[in-house]
């Protein structure tokens, strides 16, 4: 049987502790088990890889028993179809011959097809399939085309951050004309939600980034008006909610989208968001990756959806939504791959790893410092620029 590599943890921790690179995976193949047998499946040659912070978290707290034995880490890739199977359809299709087998049924993707995919949690825990392996056999509903002008490399960095910050923006109510701002503008979400904003706001919008001082070009670059250097603001007596209060008491925003969750900005809101406007939050930021911090962020976060928004009755007095893109929908992806292919968005790149060097990423990406994705060449031969 053919064998290849790919990464894997079967106990939980840190990914430097748990990780470990195997040469001897059986290469997946088609049809898949019988249980997962009512929809499209591919094999993907996988390309590029994308680390997100979410498989950190997977990694260091999900317990043993509500996943596979041994798994692979990660959700986004991109890569090249080696191989199609198809309920309805008799044989394989194939980029030379039609993948028609009865006269009603074709099947989405065909052999030497490109594409990205998003792998959730739902199927890579207990499946124990995740992304970073040299080959992936998946749902199609999980993947989508890739746009032919995008690189393999871009491919893999879209999905989970773009999803993410559109969901944000939709979440936020954001219209033309409308003041943003954007918490963690140079991150993997951080960077698309800054660029979908300035689009839904337009030219007469307004949107300002929070960002520390080496990322203050990139976060302009990528449309926003103002960026404030967090930097700057971290002792008491000049707190960053202080410093918000003080710039935009009389002219306040009309949503705030946080992509790293910082309580104490939703908690000070009222002196820079409207009374109307919505506070869009992936969540809110443990202090670290351990199960008691994790438990007090998911408690403080429903007090934030249920307590009353009324400040009469100890609320807050601005409404927070949570953001989750556990379950995103084939639409969802397509419309992130449209905005790629489109230029609408693009993706900023904060480096590229061997596949060798996972762990190492894993590190630089646990130090929530990434300016944009961190990404890995799963395929050796493919290029940074490689469509
Ligand atoms: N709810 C969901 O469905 C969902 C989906 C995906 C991700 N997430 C979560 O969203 C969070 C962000 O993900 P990501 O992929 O964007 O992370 P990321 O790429 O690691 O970006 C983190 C960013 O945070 C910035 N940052 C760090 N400290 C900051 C501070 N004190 N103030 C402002 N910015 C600060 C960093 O910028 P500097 O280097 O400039 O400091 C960095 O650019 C993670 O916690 C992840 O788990 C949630």
């Amino acid at each position: 049987m053919a064998a290849s590599r790919a990464w894997t943890f079967s106990q939980r921790g840190s990914p430097s502790d748990i990780l470990s690179l195997t040469s001897s995976r059986p290469i997946p193949t088609l049809p898949p088990p019988e249980t997962s047998r009512s929809e499209e499946w591919i094999l993907v040659k996988v390309a590029f890889a994308a680390l997100n912070v979410g498989a950190i978290f997977q990694m260091a707290l999900v317990p043993a028993f509500m996943r596979n034995k041994t798994c692979i880490p990660e959700m986004d890739l991109s890569g090249t179809v080696q191989d199609v199977w198809h309920p309805h359809v008799e044989s394989t299709a194939s980029s030379t011959t039609t993948a028609t087998i009865n006269t009603t049924t074709q099947t989405r993707f065909r052999k030497g097809d490109k594409i990205i995919a998003m792998i959730p949690a739902s199927h890579a825990l207990p499946t124990g399939s995740g992304a970073l392996a040299e080959y992936v056999a998946l749902p199609a509903s999980f993947a989508v085309h890739k746009p032919p002008q995008t690189s393999f490399a871009d491919a893999a960095g879209c999905l989970l951050t773009g999803m993410t910050a559109h969901q944000q923006v939709i979440e936020a109510g954001i219209k033309p004309g409308d003041r943003v701002l954007v918490n963690a503008a140079s991150g993997g979400i951080g960077t698309m939600a800054v660029q979908m904003a300035r689009q839904v706001v337009g030219p007469e919008g307004f949107v300002v980034g929070i960002c520390s001082t080496r990322n203050i070009q990139l976060v302009e670059s990528l449309g926003a008006d103002l960026v404030i250097d967090y930097t700057q603001h971290t002792d008491n007596n000049n707190s960053l909610p202080a410093h918000l209060a003080e710039s935009f008491h009389a002219n306040p925003f009309n949503a705030i989208i946080d992509t790293l969750g910082h309580q104490s900005l939703y908690v000070n809101s009222p002196a820079y968001l409207v009374p109307s406007g919505t506070y869009s939050s992936v969540g809110i930021k443990p202090p670290d990756f351990s199960v008691p911090n994790f438990l007090r962020a998911v408690c403080q976060m429903k007090l934030n959806e249920w307590w009353p928004v009324s400040r009469w009755l100890g609320g807050v007095g601005r409404l927070w939504r949570g953001v989750s893109m556990m379950e995103p929908t084939l639409e969802d992806r397509e419309r992130i791959a449209e905005m790629l292919g489109g230029g609408q968005i693009r993706v900023v790149r904060d480096s590229v790893w061997p596949f060798d060097d996972v762990k190492e990423a894993y590190a630089k990406l646990g130090g929530l410092h990434a300016s944009g994705k961190i990404l890995v060449r799963v395929d050796e031969t493919v290029g940074d620029d490689e469509c």
